[in-house]
């Protein structure tokens, strides 16, 4: 029996709903194993992913692009810069072109206040799948690989009881987008974990996006607790997720957003903040990060630390997506 993913688009982190993301965890894993025992699982021979990128990549792109080859298909990386878009393509035509070449259709663009806009558009006219590979709302495929690292270092399916602080931290090199803290707080309930939200006034996330948060950690009797400070976030946590954001709710402008993140640059993890977190707790970050600035090296490349994990885990949960949406499980 096809899975009930066939032919769905995967844009927002709810879109699938919990058993549908158990369905792809589980899926991640059993193609996690095979590829370590380097088994063919070819569930996507002779399938193309478009992947159409508005912004630069380095384990997005490198993720899908492999994942699709090992599944026996092909990713064909595609720069917005090098097509015609500028030249006037619109969203509706490329949608409805592209899914007549493609078997799916991912995209990055994170542009505020066009970047998701731009997804749901092409997903409207297009026959095939689109895949959101990062918008300025939603991060979901970095999500369910963030998802997975927490259960395989705490060796459970069930995150319940398990603290998760998802903190702001300092950034110098540019307003960072707020879809990695959003969709974890999105997901994060359906899998037991109280989440704990941390940043400074005026780093707020989307009123609407908290909102859902909230009723989701209603929905599956999870804590949902906001604080302005960093150390006391970090208290008896057992994932640290701290990263940058810019205050893109308060202003878009680089300028003034930059003079507001240089007001909070203590909000660094180093290990005299980690030393309040629970023993056993570990440190998760998407990457990339600002060294020294956001988290110190001493805790990005030490033991607590679970980003390459995290990185990995990105290309097992994409294929387990592309496997069941495209149609080849
Ligand atoms: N974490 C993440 O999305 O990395 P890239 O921006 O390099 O794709």
């Amino acid at each position: 029996m096809a899975s009930s993913l066939r032919g769905r688009d995967f844009i927002g982190d709810l879109d699938f709903s919990k058993a549908e993301v158990d369905e792809v965890l589980n899926l991640a894993w059993d193609l996690k194993k095979k590829l370590a025992a380097r088994e063919p699982h070819a569930l996507l021979r002779d399938q193309v992913l478009a992947m159409l990128f508005f912004y630069s990549s380095t384990r997005t792109r490198g993720s899908f692009e492999a994942g699709m080859a090992q599944l026996g298909g092909h990713g064909a990386f595609i720069e917005s810069r090098t097509t015609q878009i500028s030249h006037g393509d619109t969203e509706r035509e490329l949608g409805a072109i592209y899914g007549r070449y493609f078997d799916a259709i991912a995209i990055r663009h994170v542009e505020w206040g066009v970047g998701n806009r731009y997804l749901n558009l092409v997903a409207e006219a297009s026959r095939v799948p689109v895949l959101n590979m990062q918008c300025e709302v939603y991060h979901p495929h970095q999500c369910l690989a963030d998802i997975m690292t927490m259960m395989e270092r705490f060796k459970v399916r069930d995150l319940r009881g398990k603290r998760v602080v998802v903190s702001w931290a300092y950034a110098a090199s540019y307003l960072k987008p707020i879809s990695v803290p959003q969709s974890l707080i999105l997901q994060l309930p359906r899998f037991g974990a109280d989440v704990v939200l941390a940043y400074p006034k005026g780093f707020e996330l989307m009123p609407d996006i908290v909102q859902q948060a909230k009723d989701q950690a209603k929905e599956h009797k999870t804590g949902f607790d906001v604080v302005n400070d960093m150390k006391e976030s970090f208290k008896d946590g057992d994932v640290i997720y701290a990263k940058s954001w810019g205050p893109l709710l308060t202003t878009t402008d680089a300028e003034k957003g930059k003079q507001m993140q240089d007001q909070h640059k203590e909000w660094i993890t180093d290990a005299d903040k980690m030393s309040v977190a629970h023993k056993d707790a570990i440190f998760m970050h998407p990457l990339p990060a600002d060294r020294d600035i956001e988290v110190t090296n001493e805790v990005l490349d030490g033991p607590q630390s679970a980003v390459i994990d995290q990185a990995e885990n990105r290309l097992h949960a994409q294929k387990a997506v592309m496997a069941l949406t495209m149609g080849g499980y």
